[in-house]
């Protein structure tokens, strides 16, 4: 493979992290080929260096071994959490280094300072993996500019949708919610998952890019999935329905209503058929009609999938 090499570095080495560096691993040939140049992964840095990771990059406990490393051109953050992710994409902006990030929450909270900051260092801001993991959507809906958006519904939080299909089967709330941290699938602080605010970041992420202008998270209207029990969804199953946490940003005339939280859906309809981390998002809109999209919405490969899909862009579009 002829063509600049374009090196990368890893903020956090955790479910995602480490997912992203198995996958460079594995596949290095074929993420090669699709950048059109060779992509090296070149450090990762950690908060506790002492624990066993499988996973073949160096690994430092230094974020500035990444920040300031010159043959570091990409600057992938997978922490999480505002502080300290908000301060260190702001240092790898100014160090002239383009950002992928998975932090749904800091993009929501901080969508404005974030783009005119990479704007004005000419950098790339790239967050494919923040909403629906796998499913290509933040490229979908920035296509739709043309479109002028009436409901978007559908199920953003993989956790939450894993809950609900597990409760159907008889499982309890807190051993669902236990399989879904296990399986990787839950935040760092599950809290963000089960009473709604995951959703409500990734609502307004979708929302914000939709209006062409910031969506505060904190105008979203949360319920909490905590009151959920085995019982109240099995009866649901019985009456044909099923219980998932679904989100709606209601486009009004004057203003955007949204809401996250849970609802009785059809259980036939592919919001009720979701099962796992499956995400469902479907957006009703004048000229497009109506779109759907689904796919896995979380879990370390998924989330791997959208994250090095943006380092490829990058690594095409900049030389
Ligand atoms: P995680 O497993 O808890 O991993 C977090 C990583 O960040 C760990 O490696 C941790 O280091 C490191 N870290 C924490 N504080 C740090 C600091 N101050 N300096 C350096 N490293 C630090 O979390 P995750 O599930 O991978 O999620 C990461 C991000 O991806 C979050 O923004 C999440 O919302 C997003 N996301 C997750 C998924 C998913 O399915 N899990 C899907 C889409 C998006 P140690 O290993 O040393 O503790
Ligand atoms: N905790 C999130 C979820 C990860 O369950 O959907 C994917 O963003």
């Amino acid at each position: 493979m002829t063509g600049k090499p374009l090196g990368i570095g890893l903020l956090g080495l955790g479910t995602v992290g480490g997912a992203v560096a198995r996958t460079f691993a594995e596949r290095s040939r074929r993420l090669d080929s699709a950048a059109g140049r060779p992509l090296r992964l070149v450090r990762a840095a950690v908060r506790d260096t002492s624990k066993t990771r499988d996973v073949e990059v160096p690994v430092t406990g230094d974020v500035f071994e990444v920040l300031d490393d010159p043959d570091i051109g990409v600057v992938i953050e997978v922490i999480g959490g505002v502080a300290p992710a908000h301060d260190l994409l702001l240092a790898a902006f100014e160090r002239g280094k383009h950002v992928v990030t998975a932090n749904k929450e800091l993009l929501a909270k901080e969508w404005n300072g974030l783009h005119e900051t990479a704007r004005l260092a000419r950098r790339e801001l790239r967050y494919e993996a923040a909403v629906a993991a796998a499913v290509p959507i933040i490229a979908a809906v920035k296509g739709l500019g043309a479109v002028r958006p009436r409901v978007l519904r559908g199920l953003l939080n993989g956790t939450t949708t894993y809950i609900c299909s597990r409760l159907e089967q008889g499982v309890s709330f807190d051993e669902a919610l236990a399989e879904a941290q296990s399986k990787g699938y839950a935040e760092p602080d599950p809290t963000n998952d089960v009473d709604g605010f995951d959703a409500a970041y990734k609502l307004a992420i979708l929302v914000s890019l939709l209006e062409g202008r910031w969506f505060d998270p904190a105008q979203v209207r949360r319920t909490s999935l905590r009151s959920s029990s085995a019982a109240e969804s099995q009866a649901a199953l019985g009456r044909g329905t099923r219980v998932r946490y679904v989100a709606v940003a209601d486009f009004g005339e004057k203003a955007v209503k949204c809401r996250v939280g849970p609802e009785e859906v059809d259980g036939a309809s592919l919001e009720g058929g979701a099962s796992g981390p499956t995400n469902v998002i479907t957006l009703t809109s004048d000229i497009a009609g109506t779109l759907v999209w689904s796919g896995p919405g979380a879990g370390g490969l998924a989330t791997a999938s959208a994250i090095l899909g943006d380092v490829v862009e990058i690594a095409r579009t900049h030389s």
